[in-house]
């Protein structure tokens, strides 16, 4: 199975957010990556719910949320509002994190955790079956254009046999200075799916950019 494309719409022209959410919609990804940052769980604030539902009403593929927000709970019913198809919030954001899960399902979205880098993979031990996605960080949230940190590579194989240990059909999904170089290593890893920022809306031709990720 091909490697799923997440590009990164914090990295978009906001003066030119339709004519980015459309170069998405006729290239190769498969979904639209959407960073929501609070000022408070990171030290950065990004957008929230009327910019989420601009995005939904033009795009052609699923809304793939990352909550960078302290106490998500309180919002999941309007995220799924403004159009989120996935809905992934951090592991060092959420006190009740079973709680929260079943809560973005019961919501009819599909449940993810993000992990920061220094956020270990065993602690998915009592959970990962209940997931949908896994969300591991290469950098630390709150800003594009970061160096990728290296020790994710081994955090994709520790989860990936973890996965399979547990039977679990959680996908996983690695976010923060992805390029051709650190994807090929990823995909190699057991990655399933990858967010990119910089290196798509950066490069000279973002579409070419994303089918050279998506063929890797
Ligand atoms: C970082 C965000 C990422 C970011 C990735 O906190 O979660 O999704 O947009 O951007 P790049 O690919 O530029 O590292
Ligand atoms: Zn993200």
């Amino acid at each position: 199975m091909s490697i799923i494309i997440s590009p990164s719409i914090l990295s978009c022209d906001f003066a030119n957010v339709q004519r980015d959410v459309e170069m998405i919609n006729s290239s190769d990804a498969d979904w639209f990556h959407v960073d929501v940052m609070d000022g408070v769980f990171v030290p950065n604030i990004s957008f929230g719910f009327p910019v989420i539902s601009a995005v939904k009403r033009h795009a052609k593929k699923p809304l793939d949320v990352h909550l960078m927000i302290a106490n998500p709970d309180a919002y999941v019913e309007e995220f799924k509002k403004a159009g989120a198809d996935m809905l992934t919030v951090h592991y060092e954001a959420c006190t009740h994190l079973h709680r929260t899960i079943q809560n973005i399902k019961s919501h009819g979205m599909m449940a993810g955790v993000a992990l920061n880098p220094h956020t270990s993979i065993e602690l998915l031990d009592d959970i990962i079956e209940d997931l949908d996605l896994v969300l591991i960080m290469s950098v630390n949230p709150g800003f594009g254009g970061q160096k990728f940190i290296k020790n994710t590579i081994y955090k994709v194989e520790q989860l990936a046999n973890l996965i399979h240990k547990k039977g679990s059909r959680a996908k996983i999904e690695v976010d923060g200075g992805v390029n051709l170089e650190t994807g090929a290593l990823l995909v190699k890893a057991g990655a399933d799916a990858l967010v990119a920022g910089n290196f798509i809306f950066n490069a000279k031709n973002p579409k070419q950019a994303i089918s050279d990720l998506k063929n890797l």
